[in-house]
């Protein structure tokens, strides 16, 4: 892949994972990047690697640009193996090469997956590093998205190189946002908040209002396409996705073995619009969880079905809700409901699980036994009506 220089003397060397399709769970049906920065000043400086197994073609990226053994510092904005996993390689390349991480979660992470030998330096947030004409600050950005995240700014350059904040999971060989489709990027963005970000809407509200206070021309990420035109646009986006005020949304998600959870999904679907409320639903045999929490982001009201199976809520209804509760959505209404034949335990289940996703219950589980009459699937409609 041809090198870009997004400004003179600074290059993406980075790698496009083309047919990745899923990261640790999340699925990535348009693959994924992982850029990495080479700055040319009097210290060669590369900002961030790449996944261990690319190492080699990110060298052989570089050595378009210069000799990797020529490389000064490497900036580690962030342990995470799809961005440090090729340090230990440049180090060996790079026999000289200074190792900057932030102080104290940087060097804790770093020591862990590669040991204690490699050459390290420990920057505080706010510190400066001059690497010739040009310097290079460190803020610390913690849980955006890891305890040790750090971006890098370049002043002179008015870079910021933002590491997870901003990326999307994306591959593309045209890497600059005005190069791609504006609303796929933007969704891309989207789905990648939500999947990594979003149980850190508050620190992520902390490190906006420090990026705002910053001069920038380029937000270079490390994973998608390179904002340059549409800056105002992300920072945007990223403002409304970490505000947690919902908007009056629904999501229904549900599973089913026999239809008749299904049903009640569809009887309380016809609710929602009655009532004109945009609502989204999903069937868990097809959907993603990692799409399905896009959805669940903006939504104001969680409805979620599940048959019983062998005393228990079904396995991909389990999934979702601890999914969901780790990733943390904030000021929801909930519901559960489901079809059972005898015990009928799930619908309990999955409401106490709702429960510990802090959301608001709503009502009391809805329960039908075996096949919901037509009469049953009115009042299901007709309660819904009633609480939203
Ligand atoms: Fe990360
Ligand atoms: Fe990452």
């Amino acid at each position: 892949m041809s090198i870009l220089e997004i400004k003179k003397g600074i290059y993406n060397v980075g790698v496009e994972d083309w047919n990745l399709r899923n990261f640790h769970g999340y699925s990535t049906s348009r693959g994924t990047s992982y850029n990495a920065y080479l700055i040319i000043d009097d210290k060669i400086t590369l900002i961030d690697t790449v996944k261990k197994h690319f190492s080699e073609e990110l060298l052989k990226n570089i050595s378009e640009i210069v000799d990797p053994e020529k490389i000064d510092y490497i900036i580690s904005n962030h342990v995470e193996m799809d961005h440090s996993g090729a340090i230990p390689c440049l180090a060996e390349k790079a026999k000289n090469a200074i190792i900057v991480t932030s102080d104290p979660n940087g060097i804790k992470g770093l020591e862990a997956h590669y040991g204690k030998k490699l050459n390290y330096m420990v920057v505080k947030s706010g510190e400066e590093l001059t690497i010739g004409k040009r310097k290079l600050v460190f803020v610390a950005t913690p849980m955006v998205h890891w305890p040790d995240n750090m971006v890098t700014y370049c002043p002179e350059e008015k870079i910021l190189f933002s590491n997870d904040a901003f990326g999307q999971h994306y591959a593309s060989n045209l890497k600059m946002d005005y190069e791609n489709n504006l609303e796929v990027i933007y969704e891309e963005a989207k789905k990648y908040y939500t999947n990594i970000v979003m149980p850190y809407g508050m620190q992520t509200r902390k490190a906006l209002e420090i990026v705002k206070s910053l001069d920038i021309d380029i937000i270079a990420p490390s994973h998608g396409v390179i904002w340059k035109e549409n800056i105002k646009g992300i920072l945007e986006k990223y403002e409304y996705f970490s505000n947690d005020i919902p908007e009056e949304e629904a999501v229904i998600v549900y599973d089913s073995m026999w239809n008749s959870t299904k049903k009640m999904a569809f009887s309380i679907l016809d609710a929602f619009t009655k009532k004109r409320i945009k609502t989204y639903i999903f069937d868990l045999k097809v959907n993603d969880i990692s799409d399905i929490m896009v959805k669940v982001l903006k939504a104001k009201y969680i409805i979620v079905g599940s048959p019983t199976l062998n005393n228990n809520m079904l396995p991909t209804v389990a999934a979702l809700l601890t999914y969901m509760r780790g990733l943390a959505p904030k000021n929801k209404k909930a519901l559960a409901f489901g079809s059972f034949g005898w015990g009928g335990q799930s619908i309990g289940q999955v409401n106490e699980e709702l429960k510990k996703c802090n959301m608001e219950i709503m009502a009391d589980p809805i329960k039908i036994q075996y096949i919901p009459t037509k009469e049953q699937l009115e009042e299901i409609e007709k309660t819904i009506q009633s609480l939203i």
